[in-house]
């Protein structure tokens, strides 16, 4: 087949030391498999952006710097003010501004340059996430007729909150320029159906005209999974770390997790509120259960996260303050980022796996929790129904994020869940991850987009919208 071009925000170029990112672990197959040449951000800002080229084996890696005004306006500004709320449910913290939506549009140009310029007629081309979605239109600008998906790893609204974005009747439409658009969960294309239909008065199903009408835009449900029998020898590798082990030597009781970016649609601070409230509830569980937060700072540069930064310490603070003894505290919140294999231990070690987003395209945590327990004696995952996983874990403890009883009760019903509840539950969602392997998830989406035969072919994976009946 020919070369596959891959291209994100981020690029994964191999370097010894360096942990694998999760765009990196979902797409390990297909760097495998195929020819790939990988393109983005270089992660370094410049004022004379250079562009560099690394190889290992047959695959490539070019890479190329930001301005210091891109940065701040394509990734700060248009990338992660607007489209990253927006698309996350949170209209209220969107900051529109023209000036960064003109800088996402020049950087989604200089990508389309640098990939112009190297492309063969039959090489296919893969977009990843939300900071590069008009990149088929700049590329279809400058005559490239090539194969072009597009996957879309965050959630995507339904259209009335799309409709509210000020340039969304320019931006959405032009993913009409790709052969594929695929999204995490069935929610998600079918928010992207009705958005085509009562937006654009097109039928929403599968196969539709967009772009210039010689192509027909598809739309596929691919969700991505993790490398679940790897991950589970992994986790039972590092549960007998010296680092575990210590952590568990460190604590009286049960050990609880949470592990997120500090980001507000991460629900951090309503998950501490929920604990707060289910030790209130049930004294008799005090230091009986230790919850550690893991949380990596991200984005911080942007208000809104070194503002939660400020309200998760305050918060993680109380609880302490509260409900701490000489011997215990309750709350162990730590802002340093740990390697997955860390992790993987953790997850295994610990009773509960505290996963409650208010929103999340999918939620690898949650996965990354079920396949690193033991059968025999697995932890319980609380998971929010409003993460994209929930769609295949439903036999998670589910809960609503904005009902911080609700989640309390949870904590209290996962710590006495019996055994073989446990085992029952754990078996189901362990059963959903084999169903969906991240070795398979490349090819599904390739072969969907049509790579290596002349003609796209439909699978079973893509998902046949047929419009509700009122949304004209
Ligand atoms: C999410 C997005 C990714 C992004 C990652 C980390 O998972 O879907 O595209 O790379 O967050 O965010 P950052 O802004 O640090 O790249």
């Amino acid at each position: 087949m020919a070369r596959v071009f891959i291209i994100s925000n981020r690029v994964a170029v191999p370097k010894a030391g360096l942990q694998p990112g999760g765009l990196e672990v979902a797409l390990k197959a297909t760097l495998k498999k195929h020819t790939c040449v990988w393109l983005g951000w270089s992660g370094e800002l410049s004022d004379l952006p250079r562009t560099q080229t690394f190889t290992a084996g047959r695959n490539s890696y070019v890479v190329t710097d930001l301005g210091a005004e891109d940065f701040e306006e394509y990734y700060n500004g248009f990338a992660n003010r607007v489209l990253w709320p927006i698309f996350h449910y949170r209209l209220d913290l969107a900051e529109f501004s023209r000036r960064d939506l003109s800088g996402y549009l020049r950087v989604n140009n200089q990508f389309a340059e640098e990939l112009t310029k190297r492309l063969r007629p039959d090489d296919v081309v893969w977009v990843h996430d939300y900071h590069l979605i008009p990149l088929a239109k700049a590329l279809r600008e400058r005559g490239v007729r090539n194969r072009i998906g597009f996957f879309l790893h965050i959630p995507l609204p339904p259209p009335e909150i799309l409709a509210a974005m000020p340039n969304h009747d320019t931006l959405i439409p032009a993913l009409g320029d790709y052969d594929l658009v695929g999204f995490q969960t069935d929610g998600d294309a079918a928010n992207f159906a009705r958005y085509l239909a009562r937006e654009l008065g097109t039928p929403a199903h599968m196969s539709m005209r967009l772009g210039d009408g010689e192509r027909a835009m598809r739309i596929g449900t691919f969700p991505v999974g993790i490398e679940t029998a790897e991950f589970h020898r992994m986790a039972g590798r590092s549960v007998r770390t010296q680092l575990v082990q210590q952590v568990l030597k460190s604590i009286p009781g049960a050990l609880m997790i949470g592990v997120d970016r500090l980001d507000y649609s991460k629900g951090i601070p309503a998950r501490l509120e929920a604990y707060e409230r289910f030790l209130s509830a049930h004294p008799e569980l005090h230091d009986k259960i230790t919850y550690l937060q893991i949380t990596p700072k991200s984005r911080s540069q942007i208000k809104e996260y070194s503002e939660m930064a400020e309200s998760v310490n305050a918060l993680a603070g109380r609880i302490n303050g509260t409900y701490s003894s000489v011997t215990w505290a309750p709350v162990r919140y730590v802002n340093r980022p740990y390697s997955r294999t860390a992790l993987a231990g953790l997850y295994r070690a610990a009773k509960v796996g505290l996963v409650t987003p208010m929103r999340d395209g999918m939620n690898l945590v949650a996965k990354e929790f079920v396949a690193a327990q033991d059968e025999e004696d697995p932890g319980v995952l609380i998971l929010s129904r409003f993460a994209g996983a929930a769609s295949e874990f439903g036999s998670a403890l589910l809960v609503n994020p904005y009902d911080p009883d609700a989640v309390g009760g949870a904590i209290a019903r996962a710590m006495m869940m019996p055994l073989d509840e446990r085992r029952r539950r754990h078996a189901d969602l362990y059963a959903a991850l084999l169903r969906n392997d991240i070795a398979d998830w490349g090819d599904k989406f390739l072969v969907a987009l049509g790579a290596g035969s002349d003609k796209p072919r439909a699978i079973d994976a893509l998902q046949d919208f047929v419009p509700p009946a009122g949304i004209a």
